[in-house]
């Protein structure tokens, strides 16, 4: 593998995310406190919680943990599931695992950069862009004209970040016969499954409607619980996950066992948590696109299908980068400007930035916005 460049989404993140008194571009949903955690637990599940020893647990992860993710799936069973450290280590495992230097990878751009810049340090990689005059969707017939005889995976996440998108279904099913029938992986990012407005009609889970699927998910982002860091991989492919496995000694070895504890909680209880979420999302949306009928001259907006994310244009003379950059450091607002996004596999929208809504105390953020662009505007 050659040497991983600096992580671009990451890294502007260490530097605002703490610092923005404003972050409006959050992809996860509003936490919630421990406290109002173990609100949610049954007495037994408290006691585990405080009493539990402190000790490595299992690599795979907790037994009953796996047992209870299963059940988030149609198909799955406790053994077709192995949990990691976050999303990251599952994206890192599946890429080094199943690409080596002779593969060859395709992955959609714009992306989450982990899921282009991990393929193309092992092996080659096309990109094949979502298309923003088609509803940010996916070409199968690009995806096609992709594949080489050496195509081993190929790497999707819908609802995507950074536009909101979910593939229709028809295209999902073309998509997975494509890929059956070269014997290529998809590995499906699936972590925004479940968030978007209430009644999102979500797509399928990939490890359970095809044998190849790896079914990426993590409590981060949906379920608004990053500080977990627990994630996993579901997927049928038995010499897959316990490769996978394999790889994860040489990451985290082992889960966090409070945390452990704590996802069995939220995952007991993860209709309601779900339920909040997409009311938070109901909540902000409206509001959102209240500001932008504001602005036509400055912004195109496009309601997103899934996800608290969207990704309108900019259409200031100055451009979205030096937009963003003045909002953040004058005004304490945070978006992501496009750029951020670009990619080696292809051109992708310059004019582009990406707003979060997931989180409570939109309006104070909204104000700030609004403040700002009349001041430049005077
Ligand atoms: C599409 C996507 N995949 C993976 C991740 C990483 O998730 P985690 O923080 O759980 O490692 C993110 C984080 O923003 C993401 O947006």
């Amino acid at each position: 593998m050659t040497t991983l460049p600096d992580f671009r989404l990451e890294t502007h993140f260490s530097k605002w995310e703490f610092k923005a008194k404003y972050h409006m571009t959050a992809s996860d949903a509003e936490s919630i406190s421990l406290r109002d955690l173990l609100a949610m637990a049954t007495p037994d599940q408290r006691e585990a919680f405080e009493g539990m020893w402190l000790g490595y647990t299992e690599t795979w992860g907790a037994p009953d943990l796996r047992e209870t993710i299963a059940t988030t799936y149609a198909e799955q069973s406790a053994a077709n599931i192995l949990c990691f450290a976050g999303a990251s280590e599952g994206i890192f495992a599946a890429n080094t695992v199943l690409l080596d230097k002779d593969s060859h990878a395709i992955v959609v751009t714009p992306n989450y950069q982990s899921h282009e810049t991990l393929p193309v340090a092992i092996c080659e990689a096309t990109g094949v862009p979502l298309d923003p005059e088609d509803g940010w969707s996916l070409d199968i017939d690009r995806v096609a004209a992709a594949i080489r005889p050496n195509t081993r995976l190929m790497t999707i996440n819908f609802p995507h970040n950074p536009t909101g998108t979910i593939l229709p279904s028809d295209r999902y099913e073309a998509l997975i016969a494509l890929c059956r029938k070269h014997g290529i992986y998809i590995l499906h990012d699936e972590i925004f499954n479940g968030l978007g407005q209430t009644a999102t009609q979500h797509l399928p889970f990939i490890a359970d409607v095809y044998e190849r699927g790896l079914s990426l998910n993590v409590m981060s982002k949906s379920y608004g619980l990053p500080g977990l860091r627990i994630g996993w991989i579901a997927c049928q492919d038995a010499d897959v996950l316990s490769k996978m496995e394999r790889m994860k000694h040489y990451l985290s070895i082992c889960n966090s066992g409070p945390s452990e504890r704590l996802t069995r909680i939220a995952l007991d209880n993860r209709q309601a948590l779900l339920a909040r979420n997409c009311a938070i999302v109901d909540e902000n949306l409206p509001k959102w696109e209240a500001f932008f009928s504001r602005y036509p001259d400055l912004f195109d907006w496009r309601r997103p299908d899934g996800s608290c994310m969207a990704f309108p244009r900019y259409k200031g003379p100055e451009g979205v980068e030096e937009f963003c950059r003045r909002l953040v450091e004058e005004s304490g607002v945070l978006l992501l400007p496009g750029t951020i996004y670009k990619s080696d596999l292809g051109p992708t929208p310059p004019d582009r930035f990406r707003l979060g809504f997931g989180r409570t105390g939109l309006d104070a953020g909204l104000a700030a916005l609004d403040a700002h662009i009349m001041r430049n505007r005077a």
